[in-house]
């Protein structure tokens, strides 16, 4: 039998590949995450992550600039708390001297340009490594989300362009909203992790930031009663419309690569811009690989990046951005 249609004809050569390629991944793409801590000139490893560290301010500023050269423009902020400014209010997230304010100032100051997401979350202001206030036992929702909005208040007026909440409270973006429309920042965008399920694979950011709920018999120990059940699908886009009611202007979806059948589905249900956090744990997984030579490390950093896009990414969350940067400059 003769075979008249061949899907081969046009993978026979590059510029024809190129021709037909559908996704094309670049440095527009990227929002770096980066860990924060106190000092000057003080740059930590974080052994779960090879190739990121914690940086001080100063430090912070600088690689900003180097990723800014490399045409990424925006980055995410995490910052390492002293165990001794922990409480069960989160209250130090609020203080307009601290090192998440700082940070935003020095960069802003510094960069323009550069756009700052600043994560807003009581994680690591928290005694107890939970995303909320503790009350009774257990995680409290409500007086969770005032704090939240102190937060992002005192945050936007620090410098921030577009807060990022990561606690999965209900009705947090709403109260969120309100406090930067009431305090006149009503061109502070919200980024809210909509569909962000309580995952193993945040373990080596945990570890960054010593920030994992801590062993304790009267809290939970885990994150499972405010983060999605990954045995769920349809629950993400119950999340996702929730927030873009409640005026979320991108919807985040978080872990990255197990989840891009929810990222597939999202894309085909909103119109919103949609953001996908390649998270720690995918990271560590190809570097531990890589090290041990099982597979080329620039070329699954670039695949899997683009793998994220072509499920419907608009914006990639990676630990990847400035390695995928120089490999995709080069
Ligand atoms: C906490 C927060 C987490 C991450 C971002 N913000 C961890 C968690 O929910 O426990 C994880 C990011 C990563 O693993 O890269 N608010």
């Amino acid at each position: 039998m003769i075979i008249h249609s061949r899907n081969r004809r046009l993978r026979m050569h590059q510029s024809l590949r190129s021709l037909v390629q559908e996704t094309t991944l670049t440095t527009n793409d990227f929002v770096m995450p980066l860990f924060v801590m106190e000092g000057q000139n003080k740059q930590e490893p974080i052994p779960s992550m090879p190739g990121i560290f914690r940086r001080s301010i100063d430090l912070t500023v600088k690689e900003c600039q180097e990723l800014y050269s490399l045409g990424i423009k925006a980055v995410n902020l995490y910052m390492k708390v002293p165990e001794n400014l922990k409480d069960n209010t989160g209250k130090e997230a609020y203080n307009p001297d601290g090192l998440m304010q700082n940070t935003i100032k020095a960069i802003k100051n510094a960069i323009p340009q550069m756009i700052l997401m600043p994560d807003v979350a009581l994680d690591p202001y928290s005694i107890y490594g939970h995303d909320g206030i503790i009350t009774n036992g257990q995680v409290d929702n409500d007086a969770t989300n005032e704090a939240l909005a102190k937060m992002s208040v005192s945050l936007a007026q620090s410098g921030a362009d577009i807060v990022a909440p990561s606690d999965m409270m209900d009705g947090r973006v709403a109260v969120i909203r309100q406090a930067l429309e009431e305090n006149s920042f009503p061109n502070v965008g919200i980024l809210s992790y909509a569909a962000k399920y309580a995952s193993s694979f945040y373990g080596p950011f945990r570890s960054a930031l010593d920030s994992a709920p801590k062993a304790n018999t009267e809290i939970p120990k885990d994150k499972k009663t405010y983060q999605m059940d990954f045995h769920n699908s349809r629950e993400a886009l119950n999340e996702v419309f929730k927030d873009i009611d409640e005026g979320a202007d991108i919807i985040m979806i978080k872990p990255g690569l197990p989840y891009l059948d929810i990222v597939s589905k999202v894309r085909d249900a909103i119109d919103l811009p949609i953001a996908v956090y390649n998270v720690s744990g995918e990271y560590a997984m190809i570097k531990a690989a890589a090290q041990n030579g099982w597979l080329d490390n620039d070329k699954a950093i670039i695949e899997s990046l683009t793998s994220i896009k072509r499920a419907g990414a608009d914006i990639i969350f990676t630990y990847a951005a400035k390695e995928a940067a120089i490999l995709l400059n080069s």
